[in-house]
Order: C-alpha cells, then sequence, then structure tokens
C-alpha cells in the first residue's frame, strides 16, 4: 500500500466522528436505477444481491444500500476509517475490507452494484466494468474541478469514455459557466460529473 496515501486519508478520518453520512447525490438521486436487492428464487434458494462501496470512506453509500437490502462490501485503504466503520453498533454493512483498490481490483463478474463517490485511479476502469454482473449498475460520481491535483480530475466527458463498454442510462456534467468559483450550487455538487450505467 502507498504510505503517504494512508497517512493523509488516516489524518482526514481521525477526527471525524462517529455519523454516517448521507449517500452520494448520484446514488440517492438515481436509486430508482437500482436491482431488486433479492434476486429470483433458483431451486428454492432466496439470495440477495451483491453490491461494493468501492473507496468508501465513512461509507455513506455502502449504509444506503444496506438499508436497500444489499450484501454490501466497503472498502478503503485507510484504517481509522475501515475501524470506524466496523465500530458502528448495528452496522449492516456485511463486509468492510482494508483494501488498496488499484493493487486489488475487484474480481470479474462480483457484484450487481458498484458505487464510486470522489475517487478517481483511471487504470482501476476496466476492472470495474468487468466486475460487474451481467445487468449490474455503476454508479459513478467524481470532481470536474475544484482539487489541486489535475490527475484526480475528470475532463470532459471523460466518465462516458472511461466506461464506454456500459449502457448509459444517466450522465451529469456541470455547464462550463457552472464550472467557475463563484457559481452557485447545483444539486449539491457543481463540480462532479456523474454516470449511472449498465452492463450489458
Ligand atoms: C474523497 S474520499 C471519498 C470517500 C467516499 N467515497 C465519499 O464519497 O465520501 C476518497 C477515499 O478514497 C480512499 N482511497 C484513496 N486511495 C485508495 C486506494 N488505492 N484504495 C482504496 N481506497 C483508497 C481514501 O482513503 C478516501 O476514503
Amino acid at each position: 500500500m502507498s504510505k503517504p496515501v494512508v497517512s493523509k486519508w488516516n489524518a482526514r478520518y481521525a477526527h471525524s466522528g462517529a455519523g454516517i453520512p448521507a449517500p452520494s447525490e448520484v446514488l440517492s438521486r438515481g436509486a430508482r436505477w437500482l436491482p431488486e436487492a433479492q434476486a429470483p428464487v433458483v431451486d428454492g434458494v432466496v439470495s440477495q444481491r451483491r453490491a461494493l462501496d468501492l473507496a468508501c470512506g465513512l461509507g455513506g453509500n455502502a449504509h444506503f444500500l444496506a438499508k436497500a437490502g444489499f450484501i454490501v462490501s466497503a472498502w478503503d485503504i485507510s484504517d481509522v476509517v475501515i475501524e470506524q466503520i466496523r465500530g458502528r453498533k448495528l452496522s449492516s454493512i456485511a463486509h468492510t475490507e482494508l483494501r488498496d483498490v488499484v493493487a486489488f481490483p475487484p474480481e470479474p463478474n462480483s457484484f450487481n452494484v458498484i458505487v464510486v463517490s470522489r475517487f478517481l485511479d483511471r487504470s482501476l476502469c476496466p476492472h470495474i466494468v468487468n466486475a460487474l454482473r451481467p445487468d449490474g449498475i455503476l454508479f459513478y460520481q467524481t470532481f470536474v474541478r475544484g482539487l489541486k491535483n489535475k490527475n484526480f480530475m475528470l475532463k470532459s466527458n471523460e466518465l462516458l469514455s472511461l466506461f464506454k463498454p456500459l449502457h448509459v442510462l444517466e450522465y451529469h456534467e456541470p455547464e462550463p459557466e457552472q464550472q467557475c468559483d463563484d457559481a452557485p450550487r447545483v444539486d449539491g455538487a457543481p463540480f462532479e460529473a456523474s454516470l449511472i450505467a449498465r452492463h450489458s
């Protein structure tokens, strides 16, 4: 694992408190695209679908998906934040994992839903596509501006090209005039693009 990255995020989460954040805009606004959490019964066996909150931070998305009935995995590189999630009483998140998702991306064909918010590593995108099961849904939201490191910001329409193999259900990107620093906030996320897309 990259020690500077871990230290940076551990320091940020050291004083973050016990509260569970709201889910990201792309998930709360696009929740109607979620599949049923319960898969069809096969041979009398009832099973729940699996969802991943990748680079989960405090796990607002993971919590939302668990409440919706999915078997949820929440992965992050920060041991501080993973311990915070694990320490919550009555958490319904099934699996928390301290995991460098760049070094250890999700396995192929492993999730029905994947949510990524405010995290970008372009090398991971083909793995995310492959990790979706048939008809699996990707919810992705991250910055187009507002960060010091340009590498972590999307270029115009970049989510569409990074996830070209998927079928686009919704795509939002702030208009250029909404991207200036004094622009009013739009949907609470003025500097972020979002994509909801389905695996075929
Ligand atoms: C801006 S935060 C976003 C957290 C959360 N997804 C949200 O929207 O609130 C970025 C997160 O990515 C995690 N992260 C950074 N590099 C990572 C890596 N290589 N593997 C897993 N998590 C990573 C950080 O620890 C941090 O929690």
